[in-house]
């Protein structure tokens, strides 16, 4: 592919797609893949030197092949660090490293077995509240999504002491710092704005007050004697391999609030997608139905039964084909670098565009069409690794992509065996893309209640 793919979008066809690239990026994105092929270049804002790549090939050269010369991009980084403090998602080299195998353990198939009783009551806990709204009319799935995802991260991660109120106060303070990052991203040239008008300053005062709820939480949690299995306890109690030294309370904070970030929104979109995927193709219910019976068959949850739901999970790999959360992610070339005769000079942004590569019909047959067959009988084994990535790959690949899969086939396995449903009207839902592939407004579904 390479080469004969490798396309310049003209400085005018950009500058004349200024005002769509702000208000539908996929679709400017998805004219230039058609027009100019997997891989193509443009100055981006009329002056960053920008490569876009849906090719599989060249996405596991960047994410993983030569991934170390490849960082988050300089502005996701900074703004975020700002805001964020350094952890996780935003770092590079031996810190990330160090932050990434201690973090990990939080993650295993044991841990996340174990974490299973508390993800279970805030299951019980949702389907009470959800059954109250669905008896009612039709229910906004996203809202629903919202209510269910952050519950169920937000208590893997500090425990089921934390309440719904705290959390939710948590992820109201975080969507307003994030979306004051976002536009500072966007609208860089309003930087001297943002100081004098005192944004900088209301922004800043709110992240402080969230931080210190935190850390009381964790003096809290340091002090006195809880068993729970969440991600909290796991950091305060396991020490670094390397010193035999534990977090400070300033490091755990950051981290554990870049994970409820990275976690929530990330699978409230995707189980959001999967409901209405599912409601406009009704036709794969009965055998998502029929399989969940027959795993569950009246015994206990448990986490390796969740794995043999083999069609249930194709149906919400194929809603993340279609509908990746990360439509794209960024990366910034350290050194100058060469892929198959494109040159990459130094400081040049690189995009693995997820969405490009999910809907490229060099890979995927019939793209455009839901289909979950792609991903049952060993079918997803004959395509290119790379070809399928909504949890991005290589080293940096989503820590949290069991936890997500766990979470999401646990609510959609208990609402699919319980209730039918019905778009209320009979839209299409479009997408409206920032940092994440959301739909571009609520999606009401009608859940009639099958099993009494
Ligand atoms: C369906 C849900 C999710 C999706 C689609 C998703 C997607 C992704 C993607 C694409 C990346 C790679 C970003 C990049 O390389 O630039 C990523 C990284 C990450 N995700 Fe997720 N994610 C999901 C859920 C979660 C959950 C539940 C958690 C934790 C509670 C989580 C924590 C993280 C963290 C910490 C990273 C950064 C890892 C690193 O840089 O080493 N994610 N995620």
């Amino acid at each position: 592919m390479g080469n004969r793919n490798q396309h310049t979008v003209s400085s005018i066809e950009s500058l004349l797609d200024t005002t769509e690239m702000v208000k539908n990026p996929v679709q400017v994105f998805e004219k230039y893949r058609q027009k100019h092929g997997a891989t193509f270049k443009f100055n981006f804002g009329g002056f960053r030197k920008t490569v876009v790549t849906a090719d599989p090939d060249f996405l596991k050269y960047i994410l993983k092949d030569n991934n170390s010369n490849y960082h988050k991009s300089h502005i996701q980084v900074k703004r975020f660090v700002e805001f964020q403090g350094k952890g996780l998602t935003n770092s590079h080299g031996d810190y990330w490293l160090r932050q990434r195998k201690l973090l990990s353990l939080g993650f295993t198939r044991s841990r996340l077995s174990e974490m299973l009783p508390i993800q279970i009551k805030v299951l019980n806990d949702f389907m009470d509240d959800f059954d109250k709204e669905a008896t009612k009319g039709p229910v906004d799935i996203h809202q629903q999504m919202v209510n269910f995802t952050l519950r169920s991260v937000g208590k893997s991660l500090f425990g089921s002491q934390m309440s719904n109120q705290e959390l939710e106060q948590f992820a109201s303070t975080i969507a307003s710092i994030q979306s004051f990052i976002v536009r500072k991203v966007v609208q860089p040239y309003l930087m001297p704005w943002y100081a004098i008008s005192g944004q900088n300053k209301k922004y800043q005062e709110m992240r402080i007050k969230g931080d210190q709820i935190v850390l009381n939480y964790i003096e809290k949690r340091r002090t006195e004697n809880n068993q729970e299995r969440d991600i909290l306890r796991l950091i305060l109690t396991t020490p670094y391999k390397d010193t035999g030294e534990f977090m400070s309370d300033e490091t755990v904070k950051v981290e554990i609030l870049q994970l409820l970030v990275a976690g929530n929104e990330t699978s409230t979109t995707a189980a959001t997608w999967a409901f209405y995927l599912l409601a406009k193709h009704p036709e794969y219910i009965a055998k998502m139905r029929n399989e969940i019976e027959a795993v569950f068959a009246g015994d206990e949850v448990n986490y390796s039964k969740l794995h043999d739901l083999k069609y249930t999970i194709a149906v919400l790999n194929e809603t993340m084909r279609m509908r990746p959360p990360f439509w794209m992610i960024d990366r910034e070339a350290l050194q100058d670098d060469e892929y198959n005769g494109i040159k990459i000079p130094a400081g040049t942004t690189v995009v693995p565009y997820i969405f490009g590569v999910h809907h490229n019909d060099r890979v995927w047959e019939d793209p455009e069409k839901f289909n979950p067959n792609r991903f049952t009988d060993g079918n997803d084994k004959k395509v290119h690794p790379f070809a399928f990535i909504p949890f991005g790959g290589g080293p940096r690949v989503c820590i949290g992509q069991n936890m997500a899969i766990m979470q999401i086939l646990l609510v959609m396995s208990r609402i699919i065996r319980n209730y039918d449903l019905e778009l209320s009207e009979d839209k299409m839902v479009g997408m409206h893309a920032m940092m994440l592939l959301k739909p571009d407004g609520p999606i009401h579904i009608n859940f009639k209640r099958i099993n009494f």
